[in-house]
């Protein structure tokens, strides 16, 4: 039978399988994602939170199993696909190049060209400047300049920085690995807010942490893996960090 995935599902995977050389790390892992839902994904190390989403982020192929966004079956090659799907990663120490504006960072891969010479596109400069201004302000983030480097940013707005580019270009899923980790209080509180934001704004977020309390303050749903498989999932006002904690 062919199984397209929960119907108001975004994106849902079944039966995925994965091995390292020898280690087993997913051992058949079948979960849905639902539009306008923020879902966290704990578990100890090793448990195979970032083998999952990087197959998400078209970093790795499964070995077995199917991914399926919105109905449809997909093969991902590269972080390419996945973006062109609407699947946008942040990671703990995410894609920025610091030696580069906040304009450029918030184009990267994606640079409008004004016009092209001998195969050489011209960047347009304008326009990532006003469209970045535009991106930060719409994620309330507060920053001096676009031509600012990342490089003198703090972890937190480099975050913002990154959530600012995903919304900017309309991503459907955001990943976020770890994004509180090396964050300072005030910083994490500010990632939660944002992540709280986005099923309001029909984004769907996957939020990794390994601490309950941020998983708890922003999510809709909880899902606990545990050794390459998946051992609770549950709408966070029907479980407590106990229950949680008890499985992992
Ligand atoms: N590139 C890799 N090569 C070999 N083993 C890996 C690799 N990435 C992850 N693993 C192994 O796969 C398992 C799951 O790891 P991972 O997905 O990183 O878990 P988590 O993100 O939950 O800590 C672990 O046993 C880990 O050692
Ligand atoms: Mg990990």
């Amino acid at each position: 039978m062919l199984d397209a995935g929960a119907p108001d599902a975004i994106i849902s995977v079944r039966n995925l399988h994965k091995w390292y050389s020898g280690v087993h790390a997913l051992k058949g892992v079948s979960l849905d994602f639902r539009r306008n839902e923020a879902v966290g994904l704990v578990g100890d190390n090793g448990a195979g939170k970032s083998t999952l989403i990087n197959i998400l982020a078209g970093l790795h192929q499964p070995d077995e199993g199917e991914v399926i966004v919105e109905g449809s079956r997909v093969a991902m090659r590269g972080p390419r696909d996945a973006m062109d799907l609407g699947i946008e990663t942040i990671y703990q120490y995410n894609s920025m190049v610091p030696s580069m504006s906040i304009a450029r960072n918030i184009f990267i891969g994606r640079e409008p060209v004004l016009f092209s010479i001998g195969g050489f596109g011209i960047l347009d400069e304008k326009r990532m400047r006003r469209e970045s201004v535009q991106a930060i302000a719409d994620v309330d983030l507060h920053l001096r300049s676009p031509d600012a480097l990342v490089g003198e940013l703090s972890g937190g707005q480099r975050q913002g920085v990154a959530i600012a580019r995903a919304m900017h270009f309309r991503s459907k899923v955001m990943i976020l690995d770890e994004p509180t980790n090396h964050l300072s209080v005030k910083e994490t509180a500010k990632v939660i807010g944002f992540v709280r934001g986005l099923a309001a704004q029909g984004v769907t977020a996957i939020f990794i942490s390994h601490n309950m309390h941020h998983v708890f303050a922003c999510c809709d749903r909880v899902v606990a893996m545990a050794l390459g498989e998946v051992v609770l999932d549950r709408r966070i006002d029907e479980t407590s960090i106990d229950e949680v904690h008890a499985v992992l």
